[in-house]
């Protein structure tokens, strides 16, 4: 892997090793102080952040490297100088660019025109290593990943795009439950739809609610993605009946329920089912930490890990 830019760069081999490393790296993270020794990246941010950029720059930090925030908030990529212009001078003097942007198509430019691995961190399109933190907890709940049956309620977002990729490639069974014309990006769908064949999983999005039973996991994130400035108001009443509430919860037959965070309590996910048993979602929170460490080892310093 030289870059991560949309999950489909590793095969089912890459995510259960990186994976796995992640698992190694929470048990002991001691030993791993040294891996990213004198190295370091840029943590390049066009939209706010809670848990992406606390744990690249912990990640970084835990394993002997150094985390340069950017707050690139005010719109400077590309306006103060290009976008390739900042990828040149930024390759010589970090070991990594790790970018949350608009738009997928700045990634794909600071890789092409840098000379450094360069990281999703989110994009309009992906959010690939929230989902490999969400793949872990899996995991660590279910006990495996493959065949897993998870059930994505609401917006057809990044989330929703990367849960489609990471699930095919690990064999799972991922299907997202969007109202009409909200669901995922069709041609990030069918790219997903050929590694679940591939793997033995599959991918499916339909808007009836009246299938949404005998699912291992349901998934659910914003009605409204950063960067979209509509109302949570204006849109509740169609993505309301997605809503995960306890009623949904029960007639799912869910054994656990996540989100990325952060949430909108009150309406994608109600606080009785966030704080309740079944709720995982701070172990992912916790977990992006881990896959952080790992993903930078792996693409940084193959031969240490
Ligand atoms: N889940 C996630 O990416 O959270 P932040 O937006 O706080 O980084
Ligand atoms: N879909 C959300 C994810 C936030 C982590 C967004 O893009 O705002």
């Amino acid at each position: 892997m030289e870059h991560l830019l949309t999950g489909f760069e590793l095969n089912q081999d890459g995510y259960v090793k990186l994976i796995e490393l992640a698992q190694a790296m929470k048990a002991d993270p001691k030993s791993y102080r040294r891996t990213l020794e004198g190295m370091s990246a840029a943590l390049m941010f066009e939209k706010p952040s809670l848990r992406t950029r606390t744990t690249f720059e912990l990640a970084m930090f835990n394993l002997g490297g150094h985390g340069v925030y950017l707050d690139l908030g005010k719109g400077d990529l590309g306006v103060r100088e290009t976008v390739p212009d900042y990828a040149r001078n930024l390759s010589r003097w970090v070991d990594c660019l790790v970018g949350r942007v608009f738009k997928q198509t700045t990634l794909e430019e600071l890789a092409a025109t840098g000379s450094v691995p360069v990281v999703n961190a989110l994009s309009d399109l992906y959010h690939p290593a929230q989902v490999m933190a969400d793949f872990m907890t899996i995991k660590e709940h279910l006990g495996h990943m493959d065949k897993v049956k998870v059930a994505y309620l609401g917006d057809g977002n990044n989330v929703a795009n990367s849960l489609l990729v990471a699930g095919a490639i690990l064999g799972a069974h991922v299907t997202c439950f969007c109202p009409l014309n909200c669901g995922p990006d069709v041609q990030i769908f069918t790219k997903a739809q050929a590694e679940a064949q591939k793997y033995g999983g599959s991918v499916q999005v339909t808007d009836d609610l009246s299938t949404l039973k005998d699912y291992d996991v349901l998934y659910t994130d914003t009605w409204v993605s950063m960067g979209d400035d509509t109302p949570l108001e204006q849109v509740k009443k169609r993505f309301l009946p997605y809503q995960i509430n306890e009623q949904l919860v029960a007639s799912s037959g869910a054994k656990i329920v996540m989100h990325c965070l952060p949430a909108h309590r009150g309406y994608e996910i109600t606080d009785e089912v966030m704080d309740g048993p079944l709720s995982v979602v701070f172990d992912e929170a916790e977990n992006r930490l881990h896959i952080h460490m790992a993903l930078l080892a792996t693409l940084l310093n193959p031969s240490a890990v």
